[in-house]
C-alpha cells in the first residue's frame, strides 16, 4: 500500500502535491451532517455512536477528497469519562456539571483505560479505516492538558480564564497535580488512538495562546511533553495552539513531528526558521470561506505561492471550518492543493 500523502509531507519528503485536509472538516456546515445529527439525537449521541461517528468522518472525504480523515469525536469526551459530567446544551458551547476546582476534587481524578472508557472511540475509528480510500490518512487527536483543564476548572467556556490563571499562580502544586494526570490521560488515550488505527495525531491546545511565553514555556510545555511520550515513535504528531505565533518555538520545541500554524502566522517566515526541523501546517484565515470560491482560490494560490512547494508542508486552515462555510469554498480550497505540483 502507498503511504498516504500526508504521512510522506510530515516526514518532510518531497511530495507531488502537498497533502490537505481542514480542522474541523465534519460538521455543521455540511447538509449531510445535520441529517445524521437529526437522526442520532445531538452532538455527544454521534460521537458515542461509532457508526454515525465514522459515517460524518467520511462524509468530507467523500465530497471533497481531502488526504486526511479526522476522527468525528471531541477532546472533552476524556473529562465527562473521568466524571466531569458534560453536557453540549443546544446553543450554548460544552458544560461541565461538576467542574475541578478544590485540591480535594483534583486529587480525586484519577486517569482511566481508554479503552474500557472510550470503547466507541477505538470502535469508530476501526470503522473508519474500512471505508477509508487507500492513500488517505486517518487522523486522531486529543486536547492538550492546559486547555482540557481550562474547560475542566472554569466549566465551560471562558473569556479570561480567571479560575485557571488563580489556580496556576496561587496553588502551583495543585495546578500541577492537575497538568499531571491530565498528561497522563491525553498520552494514553493518543497512544490508544494510534493502536486502534490512526496514522497520526494531533494535539489541540486551543487556549494556550493567551499565556505569555514564559508561562507557556515553564508551566505548560512541561505537560504537553510528558502527553506526547507515549506516542513517540508510534505514529507522526502535529500540535497546534490557536493564536501562538509567539509561542512558535517553544511548540517547535516540543518534539512533535509538526507543527499546525494558526492563520495570522506568517507561514513563509515559520518555514525560514523551523522548516528543517519539523514540518508545517496551514494556514489559511477560516473566515476566508466566507468569501467567493473565486476568492478562495487567489488566495489559497497566493498562499501556496508562498510556501513555494517547501518540502513538509500540509495545506490546511489556521482554525476549524466556521459552521457559515459555503461547502462550494472547501471544495474550491481543496481543488488548490490538488492542481499544485510541487518544486
Ligand atoms: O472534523 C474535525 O475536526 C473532527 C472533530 C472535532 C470536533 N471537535 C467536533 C465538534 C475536533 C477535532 C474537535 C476538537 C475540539 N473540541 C477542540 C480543539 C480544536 C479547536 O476547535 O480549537 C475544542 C476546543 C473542542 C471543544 C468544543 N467542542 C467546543 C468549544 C464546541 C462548541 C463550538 C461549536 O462550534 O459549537 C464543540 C462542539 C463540536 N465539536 C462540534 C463539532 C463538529 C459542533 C457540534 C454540533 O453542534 O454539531
Amino acid at each position: 500500500m502507498s503511504s498516504p500523502l500526508l504521512l510522506s509531507a510530515l516526514r518532510r519528503e518531497r511530495t507531488p502535491r502537498p497533502p490537505v485536509w481542514l480542522m474541523r472538516q465534519a460538521g455543521r456546515y455540511l447538509p449531510e451532517y445535520q441529517a445524521v445529527r437529526q437522526q442520532t439525537g445531538g452532538f455527544l449521541a454521534m460521537c458515542r455512536d461509532p457508526a454515525a461517528a465514522a459515517e460524518v468522518t467520511l462524509q468530507p472525504v467523500r465530497r471533497f477528497g481531502v488526504d486526511a480523515a479526522i476522527l468525528f469525536s471531541d477532546i472533552l469526551l476524556p473529562l465527562d469519562a473521568m466524571g466531569l459530567a458534560l453536557r453540549f446544551d443546544e446553543g450554548h458551547g460544552p458544560r461541565f456539571e461538576k467542574p475541578v476546582r478544590s485540591e480535594a476534587e483534583v486529587r480525586a481524578l484519577r486517569p482511566f483505560d481508554p479503552a474500557e472508557q472510550l470503547p466507541y472511540v477505538g470502535e469508530a475509528l476501526r470503522r473508519v479505516r474500512a471505508g477509508l480510500p487507500e492513500g488517505t490518512a486517518l487522523l486522531g487527536f486529543a486536547g492538550a492538558p492546559f486547555t482540557l483543564a481550562a474547560y475542566a476548572v472554569e466549566g465551560g467556556a471562558s473569556d479570561s480564564h480567571a479560575r485557571l490563571r488563580q489556580l496556576m499562580y496561587r496553588e502551583p502544586a495543585v495546578f500541577d497535580a492537575l497538568m499531571d494526570t491530565l498528561a497522563t490521560v491525553v498520552g494514553w488515550h493518543l497512544q490508544y488512538q494510534i493502536e486502534a488505527g490512526a496514522d497520526a495525531v494531533v494535539l489541540f491546545d486551543t487556549w494556550a495562546g493567551g499565556l505569555t511565553r514564559e508561562d507557556y514555556a515553564q508551566r505548560v510545555a512541561p505537560w504537553s511533553r510528558k502527553a506526547l511520550q507515549p506516542s513517540s515513535g508510534l505514529a507522526p504528531r502535529l500540535v497546534f495552539a490557536r493564536d501562538g505565533s509567539h509561542l512558535l518555538d517553544d511548540l517547535v520545541a516540543l518534539g512533535a513531528e509538526g507543527v499546525a500554524l494558526d492563520w495570522r502566522t506568517d507561514i513563509a517566515a515559520a518555514f525560514e526558521r523551523h522548516g528543517g526541523r519539523v514540518a508545517l501546517q496551514g494556514n489559511l484565515d477560516p473566515a476566508a470561506l466566507l468569501a467567493t470560491p473565486a476568492e478562495v482560490t487567489r488566495r489559497t494560490r497566493a498562499l501556496l505561492d508562498a510556501v513555494g512547494g517547501r518540502p513538509g508542508h500540509v495545506l490546511a486552515l489556521g482554525h476549524g471550518v466556521l459552521k457559515e462555510t459555503d461547502p462550494e469554498c472547501v471544495a474550491a480550497f481543496v481543488q488548490c492543493a490538488k492542481e499544485r505540483a510541487a518544486g
